[in-house]
């Protein structure tokens, strides 16, 4: 059993995910998983969709690369995506919304991502894709204090 949570926090590419996950490390002593960078590696990584620029993973090959710390607990992952992650890994599941679309846009256009894919970020954050794809955490006690 887990002594320690495991918090995803997700949202749409841009709202603030890394920057949060850094603060609530520092604030939680949670460890922050950034699966992006677990992914780069330990080279997760599948394809390259030119369209939306965007490196798609290998699903089983990141859930075997990060399966041993999720187990043991205490991490705050973070991600844009959090449907892949078995339920009973997961204890808690946090939504980011950015404030505003229009702040979304200029973080996005700020990094320079192409039409296509900024229309996709912006669409995903206007209709809460990232709310409806959540998986329902398991109502079981997995962790103890
Ligand atoms: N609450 C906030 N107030 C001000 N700026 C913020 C806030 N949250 C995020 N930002 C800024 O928005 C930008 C995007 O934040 P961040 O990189 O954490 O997003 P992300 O969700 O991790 O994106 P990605 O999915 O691409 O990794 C950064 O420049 C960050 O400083
Ligand atoms: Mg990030």
């Amino acid at each position: 059993m887990r002594t320690s949570p495991n918090v995803i926090i997700t949202g749409t590419p841009g709202v603030g995910k890394t920057v949060h996950c850094e603060q609530l490390a520092q604030d939680t002593g949670l460890r922050h998983l950034s699966i992006n960078q677990v992914a780069k590696d330990r080279d997760c990584f599948e394809t390259y969709d030119e369209e939306l620029e965007t490196w798609i993973v290998d699903e089983d090959k990141l859930l075997d690369a990060v399966e041993d710390e999720m187990l043991q607990g205490g991490l705050l992952i973070d991600w844009h995506a959090c449907d892949l992650f078995p339920k009973s890994w997961i204890d808690l599941i946090v939504v980011l919304r950015c404030p505003s679309t229009s702040l979304l846009y200029d973080r996005l256009s700020s990094r320079g991502y192409k039409q296509a894919k900024l229309q996709e970020n912006l669409d995903a954050e206007i209709f809460g894709a990232y709310r409806k794809k959540p998986v329902k955490p398991s109502t079981k006690k997995l962790w103890s204090s």
